[in-house]
């Protein structure tokens, strides 16, 4: 039988499959579902930067309202226990409580506001890492570019800062230049990237005439533009690669591994599932190595990266013309 552990984020895995972040990681029931069926590594429900912030706001007008000071420090934090970030809190420790792989908390952040503050809760609380769902819509056509990921930069030197526990960043593919910012991020210390979030869409209700909401889980062949990037980067940066979007089989886990993966992150897969699915995804990896010879994943792990590739130009190749020309 071929040995499926990896390491992500220094942390030791038993096999390469991480529960996403979603409300399938939001409570302890289902975390452990996931556990017991063979997940290695769980990424909590991400808490939205504005839920921390708006709570730090109104705590400190409060706090300020009885003469706030180092004295009464203590009566504010005994108030963040008792709100919204205390229940986030609460859900990391009962979940290291509950199982026995690894747990990491999410943060969606769009500002390097006082929120970093409690990134070094999570990290008392128990979190093994800390990912960060980064995303500042590029929407805003008065912004530049480069303000844009100033900013990024900004929030990431602030949470290293404040926390010793690992950080990964969970990335959109919004970037002018998306190589070059990946490897800016790579040199920011952050311990590894995970490619690309998948955010909601809206969409149109053409009989209602209505903006309507629909795309809530991945299809299989989303699993391109992911495998692309990680395929690029793979071997280009130090930091561990995270592959998520679109892994809905065992087929999906081994490309991504091929590309340079060191993890896959599942969401959609497992809400349609359930997280039954996981043993099946276990078992074709291990079938599929037993076939190929490979013993460990270090073994094919990034064969098929750019990098590695005798064929790499493939991944460079972005128009049809020449593969199609003469069939359509
Ligand atoms: C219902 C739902 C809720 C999600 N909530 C979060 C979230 O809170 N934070 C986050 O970073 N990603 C969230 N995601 C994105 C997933 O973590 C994942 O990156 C994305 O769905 C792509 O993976 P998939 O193709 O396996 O679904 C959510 C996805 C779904 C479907």
């Amino acid at each position: 039988m071929a040995k499926l552990d990896t390491t992500y984020l220094g942390l030791q895995l038993k096999n390469p499959i991480v529960a996403a972040s979603s409300g399938l990681t939001d409570n302890i029931k289902s975390i452990k579902e996931l556990a017991a069926n063979g997940a290695a590594a769980v990424v909590l429900k991400s808490i939205f930067e504005e839920e921390i912030t708006l709570e730090y706001e109104s705590l400190l007008n409060e706090a300020e309202q009885l003469g706030y000071h180092d004295e009464n420090m203590d009566y504010f934090d005994y108030q963040i226990r008792d709100k919204n970030l205390n229940r986030y809190l609460d859900l990391i420790k009962d979940a290291k409580e509950a199982v026995d792989i690894p747990i990491i908390p999410s943060i969606n952040c769009h500002t390097s506001h006082e929120w970093t503050y409690f990134a070094k809760k999570f990290e008392e609380a128990g979190a093994d890492a800390i990912e960060l769902n980064l995303f500042l819509s590029p929407s805003k056509s008065a912004i530049e570019a480069a303000d844009i990921e100033e900013r990024y930069f900004t929030i990431i030197k602030n949470i290293l800062h404040e926390c010793s526990i690992p950080i990964s960043l969970k990335i959109s593919p919004y970037f002018t230049n998306l190589g070059h910012i990946i490897r800016k991020f790579d040199e920011s210390g952050v311990s590894g990237i995970v490619m690309f979030n998948r955010f909601f869409s809206p969409d149109i209700d053409i009989e209602k005439l209505e903006i309507s909401s629909s795309f809530t889980f991945s299809t299989p062949t989303e699993i391109a533009l992911s495998m692309r990037w990680i395929a690029t980067m793979a071997r280009r940066v130090n930091c561990d690669l995270a592959a998520t979007t679109g892994i809905h089989d065992g087929e999906a886990v081994v490309k991504q591994l091929l590309a340079g993966a060191n993890v896959v992150q599942l969401a959609s897969c497992l809400y349609q599932n359930g997280s039954e699915h996981i043993p099946t995804l276990i078992d074709f990896l291990n079938n599929w190595m037993d076939q190929k010879g490979f013993n460990n994943l270090n073994h094919f792990r990034g064969l098929l990266s750019q990098v590695a590739s005798s064929n790499s130009a493939m991944y460079d190749r972005v128009q049809f013309m020449k593969y199609f020309s003469g069939k359509f």
